[in-house]
């Protein structure tokens, strides 16, 4: 075959196209290996290059395969919980969110067995019947798992899907799919009843959980110092902690913290040595130690040789000397006295573990540092710091004049309750201002390994209490409040509010003694308590003795109103348990099932609050029971009487809702340290 010129001169302007086109692409490849290039615009290498890219998508979706398939091999199977099946089986309580959080981790577990740590939200439905009692919300979080998958869907469709694998549960009456795939959950009312039934039948018993050593470091005032409102904050909300872990069967210790060591009692035991030389035998009658608290300090500041003399009663102390440990013992034992106090009239137990306890075991963790390499010098002093980055602000563990101070006492604290306590939590009730202190004294422990992995503290902040005027809370003329003065004027108030009433004409002098000192305390307590701790407070006995809103002279007065139902129909607890026998409550009006479901919650409310320490969610609780308490009795008749008062009918399954409402919110008011009364 012969070619043309033309032919010809085509087929070698093509080769020579070809040859500069091989050119072009060699030089860009040149530069891309060099590094020169990272974006080229020739469109073979684009070409090559995006093939490349999709192979290696496609290489690192094979790749994640194999491994998900291997370690699916070694997967042990995910364990099921166990679920309730019979409605019988429960006896007590039982936290209904906790089950459902159970139910639905099953259905949707089957539902997408390919996924991994899948959210099971459960929240308490609104108040609209539309959207049943509770709902499951995963469906919208998953949908986005499996979109981020590449797996097309929509929240319905997840919805459905887990609707469909729900197992069955006496729990449940009806489950809906609504909007965004959102469940609503419809609770069966047989299993409401059956509940609020095993009440009146066993009492109202704590949801079972593991037990665990718990210590709780709460009020520790200071010795010779006055105990103030942030120490009966403290107090308040430690020992309302302590009550509701005791409740559920842990193992609580109760730890006064006092503040009964340090170079402050130096000048103390110098100044009694002066004032009372014959202390040994004759107790001497310092009973405003604040006083001579403050007569010691201003010595300690002016004259130089009682600080001299000073700082040698702190070397023989803490050396043991006899004398002065006895005058140093006598010291702490009028403090004491005073501070025992204010926890009779606020009904605390406590037990006194001062920093004294802890001054061999300060030795023992400053060598321990020391021998760990953790603490460093700083002009005289020996610090630590939470990290190796030395940020923040290091921990004083020995100071120049070889002191140890409340950092080396917290260090020690924290390595007693880990390790011979074997405490599981460890809780520490002081206001916010203390945070960092307990921040860094957390990380320290954890660098010297003394706290553990999983190991931590718990620091219970609380906020600054002020006067009505917003400001520090203090007297008129600037000094500390004394919490005795405080708790007098509570009573007195009290009183005055309960007279206003006219409950003096109604109550024995006994009773309305009771009533008086439950309302004055009660408040004190509530109203600490009903508001978030973190936040600061402020103290006013007019809106704490206020009957209505959330205070506890409300609540009680509300508890008492209930007791006093079955009371004026003349219905014993043996007559209703008899009627009990016979027909358990049935909630057929809309207003007893609303007051039932209510009711159910306590076990969810309980464990949320030993959860996180915040006990205005149970103070909000209760308030929540006595206002749909209210609903239902304006609703529905419990006694029925004719025009001249007397009894026509009574209706004994509405008095036993009752009786569990009154039950449920003692209750409560036990778990927050509030004594209540019969009548008031
Ligand atoms: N005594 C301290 C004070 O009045 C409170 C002690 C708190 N407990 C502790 N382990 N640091 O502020």
């Amino acid at each position: 075959m012969n070619m043309s010129d033309t032919d010809l001169k085509s087929v070698e302007a093509r080769t020579l196209e070809a040859e500069k086109e091989a050119q072009a692409i060699q030089e860009e490849l040149d530069k891309l290996v060099r590094g020169d290039l990272s974006y080229t615009s020739h469109p073979q290498i684009v070409k090559l290059l995006s093939e490349n890219e999709k192979l290696k998508h496609r290489l690192a979706i094979l790749e994640n395969a194999i491994k998900t398939a291997s370690s699916e091999v070694m997967k042990p199977p995910k364990k099921r919980p166990t679920l309730i099946s019979n409605i019988k089986s429960i006896e007590g309580t039982i936290c209904v969110v906790d089950e459902l959080k159970k139910i639905f981790t099953i259905a949707i577990q089957s539902a997408y067995p390919d996924l991994e740590d899948l959210p099971v939200v459960i929240t308490l439905s609104g108040n609209n019947p539309k959207f049943g009692d509770y709902q499951c919300n995963s469906a919208m979080p998953i949908s986005q798992l499996l979109k981020a998958k590449n797996i097309q869907t929509n929240p319905r469709e997840v919805g459905n899907n887990i609707l469909i694998k729900t197992p069955s549960s006496p729990l449940i009456q009806k489950l809906v799919v609504a909007g965004a795939g959102f469940l609503n959950i419809y609770l069966n009312k047989l299993f409401v009843e059956h509940v609020l039934n095993s009440i009146l039948r066993f009492g109202v018993k704590p949801p079972p959980v593991k037990r665990n050593r718990i210590v709780v470091d709460f009020s520790s005032p200071n010795i010779a110092k006055e105990m103030h409102v942030g120490h009966l904050r403290s107090t308040i909300i430690g020992d309302s902690i302590c009550r509701v872990l005791e409740f559920l069967n842990h193992d609580v210790l109760r730890i006064n913290h006092l503040g009964d060591w340090g170079t402050q009692f130096g000048m103390l035991i110098a100044h009694l040595q002066d004032k009372f030389p014959d202390y040994k035998t004759h107790s001497p009658p310092i009973s405003d130690l604040q006083a001579f608290y403050k007569e010691s300090k201003k010595r300690f500041d002016e004259d130089e040789d009682f600080k001299k003399r000073a700082y040698a009663c702190v070397v023989e102390l803490q050396s043991g000397h006899p004398d002065y440990t006895a005058a140093w013992k006598l010291i702490c034992e009028v403090s004491r006295q005073e501070f025992q106090k204010v926890y009779d009239r606020l009904d605390i137990k406590i037990i006194d573990r001062g920093e004294s306890f802890y001054q061999s075991r300060m030795d023992t963790i400053v060598k321990e540092l020391k021998e760990k390499g953790l603490v460093e010098e700083d002009e005289g002093r020996l610090i630590m710091w939470s990290s190796t980055e030395q940020t923040g602000i290091p921990l004083t563990i020995v100071k120049s004049d070889g002191g140890y101070t409340y950092d080396t006492s917290d260090m020690a604290t924290i390595k007693q309750r880990v390790e011979e306590e074997n405490g599981d939590r460890l809780i520490y009730v002081t206001d916010v201002g203390q945070y960092t202190h307990f921040a860094t004294i957390e990380a320290c422990a954890r660098r010297a390994g003394i706290l553990k992995d999983g190991q931590k503290i718990e620091h219970v902040g609380f906020g600054v209490v002020l006067g009505e005027d917003k400001k520090k809370f203090k007297t008129r003329s600037g000094d500390t409040i004394k919490l005795i003065d405080l708790m007098d004027e509570g009573l007195k108030r009290a009183l005055d509010k309960l007279v206003e009433k006219g409950r003096d004409k109604v109550l024995t002098p006994e009773e309305l003694k009771q009533a008086q000192e439950a309302v004055a305390y009660g408040c004190i307590k509530y109203a600490d308590l009903s508001h978030n701790r973190i936040n600061d407070y402020i103290f006013s006995f007019d809106k704490m003795l206020d009957d209505k809103g959330n205070t506890a002279v409300y609540l009680l007065y509300a508890l008492t109103r209930i007791q006093s139902i079955s009371r004026t129909a003349q219905v014993s607890l043996d007559t209703l348990m008899m009627k009990f026998e016979k027909s358990g409550i049935k909630l057929t009006h809309e207003a007893e099932w609303k007051l039932g479901k209510v009711l159910l919650r306590f076990p969810e409310v309980i464990l949320k609050v030993t959860n996180d320490l915040y006990l205005h969610s149970l103070c909000e609780y209760l308030y929540e029971i006595s206002s749909t308490f209210t609903e239902f009795y304006d609703k529905c008749y419990c006694v029925e009487k004719d025009k001249t008062g007397n009894v026509i009918k009574i209706f004994y399954e509405r008095l036993m809702l009752c009786e569990v409402t009154a039950r449920i919110m003692t209750k409560c008011f036990e778990i927050l340290g509030i004594k209540t009364v019969s009548k008031m």
